[in-house]
């Protein structure tokens, strides 16, 4: 018979194992953010400057970091995919102030309808997931 210590030893490290085990397959099962070409270039023309990691705009980077969309959780996710539609949509962002300084930013009609299209299908195939 094995002693008490060894048991308990042993009992440990199968508990640590199985925890590493399901972390790393909760890690493949990550939902992410796909993000096409097209979208990524207008993203980074008129939305990025503002939300993104290194942005000096605190307050833009707080309620929208499009670099690190991919570490949310899925329902946030959703939330910040239907936020990029909406504010879209009502042509909220990019703010006016920021257009009237340079307008070359702004969203043609094309750029809005590939925009909205991509968040709205992102936010329909992470919710069906
Ligand atoms: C000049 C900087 C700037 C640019 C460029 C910009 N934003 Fe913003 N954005 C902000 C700021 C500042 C806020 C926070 C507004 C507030 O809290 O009142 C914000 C907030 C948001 C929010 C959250 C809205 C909410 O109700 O909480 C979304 C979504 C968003 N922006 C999307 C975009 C998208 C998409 C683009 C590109 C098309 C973009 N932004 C471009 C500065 C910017």
């Amino acid at each position: 018979m094995p002693d008490k210590k060894f048991v308990s030893i042993a009992f440990v490290v199968f508990l640590v194992s199985s925890f590493l085990l399901s972390a790393t397959e909760y890690r493949t099962e990550e939902k992410t953010v796909k993000m096409p070409d097209d979208v990524k270039a207008i993203i980074e023309k008129s939305c990025f400057g503002c939300h993104n990691t290194d942005s000096k705009n605190d307050k833009a980077k707080e309620k929208l970091n499009l670099k690190t969309l991919d570490q949310l959780t899925k329902n946030k996710m959703i939330a910040s995919l239907k936020e990029i539609s909406e504010t879209i949509e009502e042509n909220e962002m990019p703010p006016a102030k920021f257009l009237e300084k340079f307008p070359d930013k702004k969203l043609t009609d094309a750029e809005k309808k590939i925009l909205m299209e991509w968040a709205n299908s992102e936010a329909k195939t992470l919710i069906k997931q």
